[in-house]
């Protein structure tokens, strides 16, 4: 199986689309998306559309913000610019789209030799950021492989056969080899609105034959994106953050 992995697209089309120019070529036979489609930003349909229409059989689950968005939740413990980006979201979905995010599941969701999550296994607004965090998700769970999402960095944690953990942030693009004997915990960092001071997009492909998973960044108009934001009255901090990416 060779699975595109894409994770917190935020209601970036610009950054998405991007990402879809990037991967046109590449051939996979899955999607995956590990939630936060929306929030934040102002494209929420025409990300919900594409998602929505890709042509390869689908692995997605919901978010933090697409539950609030969807209005399962009121975003109670969100600070105020995601919240009120979320019930602007709310406001503005197509019927299709809003449809659609209602019924995303929630992880985890099992599939091969994966385990899909948002935040953690167990909790989908749990932040995975160091090994401390990450021995516990791998004592939640007999999952080989788990690609999870939520912090927007892209990361990847390596538990050996004798328990030893080791985890590398990843910069830019790079290639790695997965070893047989290894559990791994995977995050391909976000599409919309990446953390690790890159503004560039960041996704992978993950290949269950070769053993490998791939880390891809990708440049988009970022200045688009911003100005669609400001464009919706939403928050200008959540434009600023696009550059100043923490
Ligand atoms: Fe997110």
């Amino acid at each position: 199986m060779r699975a595109l992995v894409v994770s917190d697209l935020h209601a970036n089309a610009e950054a998405l689309k991007a990402v879809m120019n990037r991967i046109r070529r590449k051939k996979f036979d899955k999607v995956v998306c590990l939630g936060d489609f929306v929030g934040y930003g102002a494209q929420p349909n025409q990300v919900l559309d594409t998602m929505r229409t890709m042509k390869a059989p689908k692995l997605y689950i919901r978010g933090n913000h697409d539950r609030v968005a969807a209005g399962v939740e009121d975003g109670e413990g969100f600070n105020h610019a995601a919240k009120f980006a979320a019930l602007w979201t709310r406001d503005h979905l197509s019927a299709p789209n809003r449809h659609f995010l209602q019924r995303l599941p929630l992880g985890p969701i099992r599939f091969d030799s994966l385990l899909l999550c948002h935040g953690s296994p167990y909790d989908e607004d749990e932040y995975v950021f160091n090994e401390a965090h990450a021995r516990n998700v791998f004592d939640m769970t007999d999952a080989r492989v788990i690609l999870y999402g939520h912090t927007h960095l892209p990361v990847i944690f390596a538990m050996d056969s004798h328990g030893r953990l080791r985890g590398a942030s990843v910069r830019g693009e790079t290639i790695v080899r997965l070893d047989k004997d290894h559990r791994y915990l995977i995050n391909p960092g976000s599409v919309g609105q990446p953390r690790d001071r890159n503004p560039q997009a960041s996704f992978a492909m993950y290949d269950s034959k070769k053993m490998t998973v791939q880390f891809f960044r990708c440049t988009y108009d970022v200045e688009k994106t911003q100005m669609a934001i400001v464009r919706a009255g939403l928050p200008p901090i959540l434009a600023h953050r696009l550059t100043h990416g923490t």
